[in-house]
């Protein structure tokens, strides 16, 4: 029986500046605090999942260097499988600069180093954990053509395919053949534009986003809209809208991270996508609520005392 999450992705570290507003063009902000953080899209959400519960497998690349360690034996103590984990000798591991702003809010600068090293050929080495699971995590900061060989691997072992289109392509352009190896779609509001054409500023107009999308192939699609809430496009066409849940918000770094890698861990305990939803909202809002990626990735224990407290 197939079992478990694959996630093919990025792993980066973060330098996060804590600034009282992100600099404008040309403006030097003076910042006050300063920390490095494991992070990357794939990372996280390898994280996250196993934190919810799963068993998890990351396939992915870090460079042979100090951050490369920090963030295999961060994977390792959260129970992530790391087999397919490659220390490159010929590049460093990703970079992310991260400036936080008072809000909580982020801009983020990612440099892919090892990240843009992940190759076809890695994705075929996974081939026998990929088979095996359940359920297939992509994200967009490993190259377009990798992600595409793994959706269609995933898609052709009978896997769950889940992709988060983060960080939204710059032109709004993915290989044509992406979308139609994806089973489930992740996008927040600005990357739904981009992918649709449709400006999405609330319900109506994420579910018509939505509608589009499924129309496009897409059999099931969820639109983050941060603290409004999601809107969840079931196969059958039915809809629903999620709340997000109210916190205080300290720094928003990987709330979608925290929301696939939560959703996941629940599709892989045959939880409908409904219910998965929630439980994403929850790990997401809980996110929100720590400084840094990695530390603010909830456990199922801290989700399921949210939930309990607010349905
Ligand atoms: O989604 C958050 C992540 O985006 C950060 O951890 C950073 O690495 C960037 O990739």
């Amino acid at each position: 029986m197939k079992q478990g999450i694959v996630v093919v992705g990025s792993l980066s570290v973060d330098f996060v500046m804590r600034v009282p507003r992100r600099p404008a063009k040309g403006e030097t902000v003076s910042g006050y605090d300063f920390n490095t953080f494991v992070g990357g899209k794939g990372n996280n959400q390898a994280l996250a999942a196993a934190r919810a519960g799963a068993a998890v497998h990351m396939v992915g690349r870090v460079g042979k260097d100090q951050y490369g360690e920090r963030l295999a034996a961060m994977l390792k103590q959260s129970n992530v499988d790391t087999t397919h984990l490659i220390q490159d000798r010929n590049a460093g591991t990703g970079i992310a600069n991260i400036y936080v702003d008072s809000e909580g809010d982020n801009s983020i600068v990612i440099i892919a180093q090892a990240n843009g090293r992940l190759s076809n050929d890695d994705v075929a080495a996974a081939m026998p954990t990929i088979e095996q699971s359940a359920i297939m995590m992509l994200q967009l900061e490993v190259p377009y053509e990798t992600v595409l060989a793994a959706a269609k691997a995933g898609r052709k072992a009978g896997v769950r395919v889940m992709l988060n289109p983060a960080p939204a392509p710059l032109n709004g352009k993915l290989p044509a053949e992406l979308l139609p190896n994806i089973d489930l779609l992740i996008p927040n509001q600005t990357e739904a534009e981009l992918l649709t054409g449709i400006k999405v500023v609330d319900q109506g107009s994420a579910i018509r986003a939505a509608q589009k999308l499924q129309q496009a192939g897409i059999a099931e699609v969820i639109i983050t809209m941060g603290e409004q809430g999601v809107v969840v496009l079931e196969r059958s066409g039915a809809t629903h809208f999620i709340s997000a849940f109210r916190v205080t918000v300290v720094d928003t770094t990987a709330a979608g991270d925290a929301f696939c890698g939560a959703l996941a861990a629940s599709l892989a305990e045959q939880r409908s996508l409904k219910d998965a939803a929630i439980v994403g909202c929850a790990a997401g809002a809980l996110a929100c609520t720590h400084n840094g990626a990695e530390p603010s990735l909830p456990t199922k224990t801290e989700i399921e005392q949210l939930l309990a407290a607010t349905i």
